[in-house]
């Protein structure tokens, strides 16, 4: 969704800007501007579509030309429209009417009507559509002419809903104050320069020392300093957080999409996040043995496919620690009234750590007493901050909107935490215990043997890249995966597919299986195996063309008699979906790559969904 970026320091910050915008890019928007401080004014440029228009505009405008040696600031907005339709003028950044205040904003202001109604009265003119135009507005009227900071914090006193800011004031050309509340936004310490944004791609090539604003704080940077205020003016003392990503970069290294760099990372993500937590052939998880102490129920409560990993984790959690595990939708957990207590652990997994439902059901599981463990991928996020713990996902840095890398990392914690949770409540025996954690140790080599099935999956892609609707079907754990599978699929493709429990296609969805009907049938678990070929039979009978992802030890003695035949070694039953997800990740890119589809930033998605 939008981003901010900020810029700070003796560099180009126009160069700079439009740089980490692009970064950005990959979290969908619809326009994007630009707005610097020089010569004692505000500097605006805003377009609707891509940053390359933007860009072009700015080019050749004179506006933009930076001066050398001195302190340059400036702002950078990605609009995903909410109020207002994209265009030119509702795109951020918003400028007072004056001309003096410069704003850029991520999230709601919900009382902006309210607001715009008496700024009205006080003869102040609105020129777009956006609940932001009211923050610009609003801090030019409560500006006395010196204190900039004092008319910032009034300002976001008055404002109700979610807001990340940065904002500029010509009249102090080497400032910028940056705000937080329910919306993300993060500084970057550089050397002699520093960086905003709402999203450490921004700028994670330049540093990775940063420092996550917390709720109801403000950043304010003078020249190369930083202070840091709540909504009171009380000074605040913040520590910087190096995050040690050895993985991932902000470029493609090569490769002609984010997705295909991160799909081939996962061995490397898998590994970065299982390694350094298996001490003595042990899985060593440090502060859990209190979390998981007295715990009689599990939730896991996600979005997308961070949920889809919860669903596919559920039935080995179940089966090895013994304790009711159940799986929930973040968007339905907030709203409803669940069962939980102090016994209850609520495990929330998301990538982003800042998608919005999940957030709000970490608040809600941790307001009833529950113990809350988050599995996030960004260090320092939101529901990384908020949980009582948090194991992180080294993945490194996602950018592709498709999540697939994040997604193996997710998968390879919830092993180690059904691991670790069976043995603390004594639900497995040592020797049982250890040969898990071999296998645990070489599924990263599983995960790439996968991978090398590439040009295979390529080959099956072009053959039926013309289909326009997909069945996904499997039972347990191949159900699981098969919501996923259909999931990518849809994201990428722009086609409808559907997942199904393979044993529910008879009580109706079979009515849509006619001749030529893709289905791709997953049959990894070997004691479902039969039953699952019983159904593949049945939508056989009725012209279905299928795909058949199977157990390879059992395909040593069936004859599966399908049209194509993707062989999953036979390892664990826990630990099958990471194999499994693979053909279904590079099925779906190189359908879309055929179709000729945004690979990349899929229309409409967004990479953190930080709205309900
Ligand atoms: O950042 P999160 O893991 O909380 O995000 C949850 C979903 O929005 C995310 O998994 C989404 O479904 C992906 N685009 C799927 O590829």
């Amino acid at each position: 969704m939008c981003g901010i970026v900020g810029y700070i320091g003796k560099g180009n910050s126009v160069e700079f800007l439009l740089n980490a915008i692009e970064k950005l890019e990959y979290r969908g928007y619809d326009s994007s501007g630009i707005a610097i401080c020089g010569d004692d004014k505000i500097k605006l440029m805003k377009k609707k579509g891509r940053i390359s228009v933007l860009r072009k505009s700015v080019a050749v405008s004179k506006d933009f030309d930076v001066k050398k040696g001195v302190v340059n600031t400036g702002i950078a907005h990605t609009r995903w429209a909410t109020h207002g339709k994209p265009s030119d003028v509702n795109a951020h950044p918003h400028v007072s009417q004056s001309g003096k205040i410069a704003v850029v904003h991520n999230g709601i202001i919900e009382n902006y009507l309210e607001l715009k109604k008496s700024l009205r009265r006080r003869k102040v003119k609105f020129l777009s559509q956006t609940d932001t135009e009211v923050i610009s507005a609003l801090i030019d009227s409560l500006y006395d002419g010196k204190d900039f900071l004092k008319a910032v914090r009034d300002t976001v006193n008055l404002l109700e809903g979610s807001f990340a800011l940065a904002i500029l004031c010509s009249d102090f050309p080497d400032t910028i104050i940056a705000v937080k509340k329910d919306s993300p936004l993060i500084i970057g310490f550089g050397d002699e320069e520093n960086y905003i944004a709402s999203d450490v791609a921004a700028f994670v090539d330049k540093t990775k020392d940063i420092c996550r604003l917390e709720e109801c704080e403000i950043a304010y940077f003078k020249g190369d300093k930083v202070k840091f205020y709540d909504f009171n003016g009380k000074e605040l003392d913040k520590k910087v957080t190096h995050i040690d990503w050895k993985i991932g970069s902000s470029t493609k290294e090569g490769f002609e999409h984010f997705m295909m760099k991160e799909i081939m990372e996962q061995p490397e993500a898998i590994k970065e996040t299982i390694a350094p937590r298996i001490v003595d052939n042990k899985i060593s998880i440090k502060n859990l043995d209190e979390l998981v102490e007295s715990v009689n129920k599990i939730y896991i409560v996600a979005c997308g496919s961070s949920y889809h990993v919860g669903a596919a984790a559920k039935y080995s959690f179940e089966k090895m620690t013994g304790i009711t595990t159940i799986v929930d939708l973040a968007s339905e957990f907030r709203y409803r009234i669940p069962a939980i207590d102090e016994k209850t652990l609520v495990i929330i997994i998301s990538q982003s750590g800042e998608t919005a439902d999940s957030l709000a059901a970490l608040r809600e599981s941790k307001r009833r007493g529950a113990k809350t463990l988050a599995i996030v991928n960004v260090v320092g996020s939101s529901i990384a901050s908020e949980a009582d713990h948090v194991i992180y996902t080294w993945a490194g840095l996602e950018i592709a909107v498709a999540t697939t890398k994040a997604y193996s990392a997710q998968l390879a914690v919830m092993y180690m935490l059904i691991l670790y949770i069976s043995s603390r409540v004594g639900k497995i025996s040592d020797d049982i215990y250890r040969e898990y954690v071999k296998h645990l140790l070489s599924l990263p080599d599983f995960v790439q043997k996968m991978l090398e099935m590439k040009e295979k999956i390529y080959d099956m892609a072009k053959k039926y890249k013309d289909k326009d609707n997909v069945f996904f079907i499997g039972r347990g754990v191949d159900y699981a995966s098969c919501r996923e599978g259909s999931l990518k699929f849809k994201e990428l493709s722009y086609l409808h597919s559907e997942a199904y429990a393979a044993g529910e296609l008879k009580h109706g969805t079979i009515s849509l299986i006619e001749q030529g009907t893709l289905v791709i049938a997953i049959l990894t678990d070997k004691k479902l195996f039969e039953k699952t070929l019983s159904n593949i039979r049945e939508v056989q009978a009725r012209g279905a063309t299928v795909i058949a992802i199977a157990n390879e030890e059992k395909l040593n003695s069936v004859d599966l008699e399908v049209d194509e035949v993707v062989p999953i070694p036979n390892v664990p039953k826990m630990m099958l979906p990471s194999l499994t997800v693979i053909p279904l990740q590079l099925f779906a890119y190189y359908f879309a790559l055929l179709n000729d589809r945004d690979i990349d930033k899929p229309r409409n998605l967004a990479k953190s969904v930080t709205v309900e």
